[in-house]
């Protein structure tokens, strides 16, 4: 069964945790929370507060996707914040395995990103060490951008390393995810699927979701 994770970056932050409740209902796997520092991607979002505050709200699976340079500098933070997973950037951190052991070494799942320019092979040694693999379908920055199909290959390619290997990280796929390239992803390996304005762009989150997930064949 594949997992939803909406994005709280396009939700209203005047209500969040009536958002987050409410994607809980409407049965999302995922929060996806988009840490950006103005200097890894060109916006600037949220810190370790917000996670903070959403924790004791839900019970759903914080996914923290931290856009920011030297991310190894507030691991600590966020994982005392109450992540349950932190994913990293290939370029963002010089010495990528010693940052995905300090994530490991508070307990919290680690991740590793890559950008829609960057290959399966930057990753290849530490492919045995993550919990997951995030593969960007849009440049981080901002939501609502248009899905770009060539990175649906490199789904394929990483599912079939994951087959060849056994290694057990799940593949999660993240921007321009809707009703319309859902299944795509899906179909070329995707486990994950990270939505932030097909979900909270819409009035209804919990119709929107239902979309999503029935536009799904597998
Ligand atoms: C983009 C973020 C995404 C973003 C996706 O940098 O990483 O998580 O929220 O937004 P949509 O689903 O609108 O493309
Ligand atoms: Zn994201």
């Amino acid at each position: 069964m594949v997992k939803l994770a909406p994005s709280i970056l396009s939700a209203d932050f005047s209500k969040l945790g009536d958002e987050v409740r409410e994607v809980e209902k409407a049965d999302a796997d995922y929060i996806h929370i988009d840490v950006m520092d103005g200097q890894f991607v060109p916006n600037i979002t949220m810190g370790p507060l917000v996670i903070e505050a959403i924790r004791p709200i839900t019970s759903l699976v914080l996914d923290v996707h931290l856009m920011i340079e030297q991310p190894e500098r507030y691991i600590e933070q966020f994982a005392n914040a109450g992540a349950d997973i932190l994913s990293v950037h290939v370029e963002a951190t010089k010495h990528l395995h010693r940052t995905i052991q300090l994530i490991h070494s508070f307990g919290v799942k680690a991740g590793v990103v890559l950008n829609p320019h960057t290959p399966i092979e930057a990753i290849k040694h530490v492919l045995q060490d993550v919990d997951l693999v995030l593969v960007m379908t849009v440049n981080p920055g901002f939501g609502g951008q248009s899905f770009i199909s060539s990175t649906v290959s490199k789904i394929e390619e990483l599912k079939e390393i994951k087959h060849q290997t056994k290694l057990d990280f799940e593949i999660e796929v993240d921007g321009g995810v809707s009703d319309k390239t859902a299944n795509l992803c899906v179909e070329a390996g995707a486990e994950v699927l990270v939505a932030g304005s097909a979900v909270f762009g819409k009035q209804d989150r919990s119709a929107a979701i239902k979309l999503i997930r029935s536009s799904i064949t597998e």
